[in-house]
């Protein structure tokens, strides 16, 4: 835990998974657009080093440790007792399959991907309520839209999470807390090194953590329910539902099947 900062009056943000990658480019836009930050993660000389930089604090917390969830949120309540935006961004590759990965994989993607973002809400539900309108943001992925084989436990733990997203927008409307779920592509990031384990032409539609950091913000902005970015990536997702055997004959290719899992 970091020595708790007065917000000054801004409006104060929670985001997990803020070590690295999209968590920590959206803590620095919206340090930069006049919010107060709570970093949320588990390293803590990177949530130190950061939230120096940016002037805000943090919390080391695992969030798929419901206690520890329990306790981070108390703690953050303790210094603002309303929080108008959380983003649930904590997020783990799989790297295995559904017959190769150990139970503890499949327990750890689900645990952090899915349940860390429940446990989340429901710890900083009146803090959220007392801020509204406030906003809440779920970083699923678009692999939680499409199966890929080689990843399937990280796909099953994207579905639900997106299947938890969408079910709070519609319980939280009459409370005033918006719910933005956000179902990136490929991007670059210390965890999801995207660029070394796609193929040629692929590689090229990595994007960099910032570029959906500032489509985060926007889909704030305007009230969004869902964004799907880059937006081409609406093709696999609109491909899954019209034209599930083009996806399932794509999927079990033997170059699909060849391919790493993330
Ligand atoms: N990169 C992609 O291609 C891509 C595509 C679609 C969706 N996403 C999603 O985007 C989100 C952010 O991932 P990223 O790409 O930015 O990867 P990243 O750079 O590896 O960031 C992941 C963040 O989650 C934190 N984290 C991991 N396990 C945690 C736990 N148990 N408790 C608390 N924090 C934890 C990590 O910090 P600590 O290690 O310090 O805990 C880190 O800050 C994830 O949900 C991911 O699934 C990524």
């Amino acid at each position: 835990m970091s020595p708790g900062t007065d917000s000054g009056g801004r409006r104060v943000a929670v985001v997990t998974g803020a070590s690295s990658g999209i968590g920590e480019a959206l803590a620095r836009r919206l340090t930069a657009d006049g919010w107060h930050c709570v970093l949320v993660a588990r390293r803590e000389e990177r949530l130190r080093e950061l939230s120096g930089a940016l002037g805000c604090e943090y919390e080391v917390c695992d969030v798929s440790d419901r206690e520890a969830v329990g306790r981070a949120a108390a703690a953050i309540v303790a210094r603002h007792p309303a929080v108008h935006l959380l983003v649930n961004n904590a997020g783990i590759p799989g790297r295995a399959t559904f017959i190769t990965a150990t139970p503890e994989q499949i327990n750890a993607v689900t645990g952090v991907n899915y349940l860390g973002g429940v446990w989340m809400l429901r710890a900083l539900l009146p803090a959220l309520e007392r801020a509204t309108p406030s906003s809440v943001v779920n970083v699923a992925s678009v692999a939680g839209t499409v199966a890929v084989p080689t990843s399937g436990p990280y796909s099953a733990s994207k579905a639900a999470q997106i299947a938890f997203s969408r079910a709070v927008c519609a319980e939280l409307k009459p409370t005033g807390i918006k719910v933005l779920t956000v179902m990136p592509g490929f991007v670059e990031t210390e965890g999801f090194p995207q660029r070394g384990f796609l193929p040629g032409l692929l590689s090229k539609a990595v994007v960099d953590p910032d570029y959906i950091a500032q489509k985060i913000l926007k889909g704030i902005a305007s009230g969004r329910r869902e964004l799907i970015t880059p937006g081409w990536y609406r093709l696999a997702t609109i491909g899954q539902w019209l034209m599930p055997w083009l996806v399932y004959r794509i999927v079990s290719t033997r170059f699909m099947l060849s391919r790493d899992s993330f």
